[in-house]
């Protein structure tokens, strides 16, 4: 057996690894506390389960489920787009199902870049918006996103020759890593860029309902002209804490939708159906359910702030998103050394920032994934044993 070369220099996908060694070190009795990947710890409310149970005792929901989706599903996302965007979309040519927005994102250069033409992707940013564009033989143009920046890519630094040849542009806010948001007149700037130079327009807004102080995270669609270059990803995942049920949707630019579902159709054969009936319902949830949810993420991020402020450190203020951007001094070392050493040394897991690409080099993410006093712990494991690092190079031993 032969691996392809086209994956011999393709990293394993960070979480994976990660995951691996915190379950060899939960095997040897460790306690760790888990802060690194993005996945919610809350449940979607009882009526989403019901709709799924109810589906699943049907006889007719065990085939394949279609292609594009269940029409009930897409009309409940055109309705969503409706009722929290003001946005319009025909649900039959504008709107797809995807099995998490992961997969629709993976299939994004398979579509619409050819071998050598430039990926434009957020620097930090989401990894998944990388590995498959390298699969599809394209390649990567990463956009720094700087803090003195607001974390908003500078569009004029982005060299005339890659332009000529770039073909998707990536953006995403609420941002992660850095949980950045921005107003409309952003997404107009963006829009009109992508327009000028041609590009696809995919923007991954996931986030948007994870939001709170007044942070109103807007669609790319809501931008006049949006439809003609711009793809949305939207996602149940963090919406309605259901991450593993994998449910997502593109929707926009109608062809853009065609060839996303030419590949994805080559790919798949749709999700479950009793799925889709439940994300229907969830899709359909009233404000003060997300109210009540974002409140839970807005004291656990104060719980973490509070620390990060007895520590020193700085962090994003951004009121979105399951995550906390913290700069990491570089006496600590790379954010990986920084990692690995909380991991091991305090049993507290966070994602290095050099994992979201070079400009994320300097940082952790912190992810509001568990409960308030899990959250309180973590910290203080954190802050004595960076006590004890400080204690150690002020001694004149080695902080490794
Ligand atoms: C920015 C961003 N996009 C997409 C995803 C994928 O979400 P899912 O495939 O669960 O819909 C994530 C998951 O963390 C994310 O952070």
């Amino acid at each position: 057996m032969k691996i392809a070369q086209r994956i011999q220099d393709l990293p394993t996908y960070v979480f994976a690894a990660l995951g691996r060694r915190i379950q060899a070190l939960r095997a040897e009795g460790v306690d760790i506390i888990r802060l690194d990947i993005g996945s919610p710890d809350m449940c979607p409310p009882p009526e989403v389960i019901d709709a799924l149970e109810e589906s699943a005792r049907c006889p007719d929901s065990h085939g394949y489920a279609g292609f594009y989706g269940d029409p009930c599903f897409r009309q409940a996302i055109a309705a969503f787009y409706a009722r929290r965007f003001g946005v319009t979309l025909d649900w039959e040519r504008e709107v797809l199902a995807l099995i998490g927005s992961k997969e629709g994102i993976h299939h994004v250069p398979t579509a619409f870049a050819d071998p050598g033409n430039y990926v434009l992707v957020p620097d930090p940013g989401y990894p998944t918006y990388r590995m498959p564009a390298l699969l599809a033989g394209a390649r990567l143009y990463p956009l720094p996103l700087l803090r003195e920046n607001a974390f908003l890519p500078d569009f004029g630094a982005i060299p005339a020759e890659v332009l000529a040849e770039a073909r998707v542009l990536w953006l995403n806010y609420p941002h992660n890593p850095t949980s950045a948001v921005v107003g409309l007149d952003f997404l107009v700037e963006a829009v009109a860029f992508a327009r000028r130079h041609d590009l696809l327009l995919a923007y991954d807004n996931p986030y948007s309902e994870v939001i709170w102080d007044g942070t109103q995270p807007p669609s790319v669609l809501q931008v006049p002209g949006a439809r003609e270059v711009a793809l949305e990803f939207n996602s149940l995942s963090k919406m309605v804490n259901m991450a593993g049920w994998r449910v997502g949707m593109a929707v926009g630019n109608p062809e853009a939708i065609a060839a996303l579902a030419r590949v994805k159709t080559n790919a798949d054969t749709g999700i479950f159906q009793p799925i889709q009936r439940a994300a229907a319902v969830a899709l359909a949830l009233p404000e003060a359910w997300h109210a009540e949810r974002n409140a839970v993420y807005a004291r656990r991020r104060a719980v973490v702030t509070r620390a990060l402020d007895r520590m020193n450190l700085w962090y994003a203020p951004y009121q979105a998103t399951l995550y906390v951007w913290v700069e990491i001094p570089p006496v600590y070392g790379t954010s990986t050394d920084f990692a690995a050493a909380l991991l091991e040394e305090a049993g507290v897991s966070v994602s290095p920032g050099s994992a979201f690409g070079a400009h994320g080099e300097g940082y952790v993410r912190i992810s509001l994934v568990q409960p308030e006093e899990r959250l309180e712990e973590a910290l203080e494991r954190w802050e004595r044993w960076l006590m004890g690092r400080t204690l150690g190079r002020l001694l004149g031993g080695s902080d490794g």
